[in-house]
């Protein structure tokens, strides 16, 4: 993120990803008029559910709610659970499979149920989240789980001081439900034993994300409400 003004910053990954400008907003600030009369741009603004009068000052600029983003956490705690995928890291040579795979396992990103942007497109930026991580740019750890010869699933990991951020997560539709998730999330407590707590954003519509992560002991621990605003160009 390249910030150019206190309340305003341009998003370079989300730049390069839809090949339009992206900024982040952050309240209280004045209307960004400058930013909103570009043609083509996207703005983006995440507000708490608490702070109502930011929510009204959003929707008074035009700006669209896309969706409600839930926050959860737990303490790091090395688990004895096994199961019976085999997870390990990541190397060079998984970049396209695993960049094929993030490319199709989601569907609930604030990009998926933006109908201003194509499915392709929301499909590309996850695409280019991951591939991010192969070119240096994001991300700390990423583990896979196999199946066989296939990857099936992948964790993406960042460390924040005391706490590891579950960035990207997702099992391929084919495999869900055999607790590939919950093992690649043990796997990652494991990993980081020496840091504090695990924390996870995801979508309040996204049910089967929440569940899993309920399932793994983690807890909410705040929401903010995800703001859209597309400039002149309407796609
Ligand atoms: C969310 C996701 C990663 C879960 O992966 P998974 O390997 O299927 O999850 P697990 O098998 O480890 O399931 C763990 C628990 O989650 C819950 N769960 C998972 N899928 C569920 C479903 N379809 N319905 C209800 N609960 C579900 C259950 O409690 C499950 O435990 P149980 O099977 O013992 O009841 C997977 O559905 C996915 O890739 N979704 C699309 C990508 C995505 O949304 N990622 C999260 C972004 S933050």
């Amino acid at each position: 993120m390249t910030h150019q003004k206190d309340y305003w910053a341009i998003d370079q990954f989300l730049t390069t990803a839809l090949g339009r400008q992206a900024y982040k907003i952050t309240l209280p600030c004045a209307m960004p008029k400058a930013l909103m009369m570009m043609a083509a741009s996207f703005i983006y603004c995440k507000v708490s559910c608490s702070d109502i009068a930011a929510v009204n000052t959003l929707e008074t600029w035009g700006f669209h709610l896309i969706e409600t983003n839930v926050r959860l956490q737990r303490p790091i705690v090395p688990s004895r659970s096994k199961g019976d995928f085999t997870i390990r890291t990541a190397v060079m040579s998984d970049e396209e499979e695993v960049v094929a795979l993030a490319a199709r396992v989601f569907s609930c990103s604030r990009f998926h149920v933006d109908p201003q942007f194509t499915n392709e497109q929301a499909n590309g930026i996850k695409a280019s989240w991951i591939r991010n991580f192969f070119k240096g740019q994001r991300g700390d750890t990423l583990l896979l789980v196999e199946e066989g010869s296939s990857i099936i699933g992948f964790i993406l990991l960042l460390v924040q001081n005391e706490d590891v951020v579950i960035d990207l997560l997702g099992v391929a539709s084919t495999h869900r439900r055999k607790g590939a998730a919950s093992q690649m999330i043990d796997a990652a407590m494991a990993s980081f034993h020496d840091r504090r707590r695990i924390i996870v954003g995801t979508q309040l519509c996204n049910t089967t994300s929440l569940s899993a992560y309920e399932k793994s002991g983690f807890r909410i621990s705040g929401a903010d409400y995800v703001f859209h605003y597309h400039g002149a160009m309407q796609s």
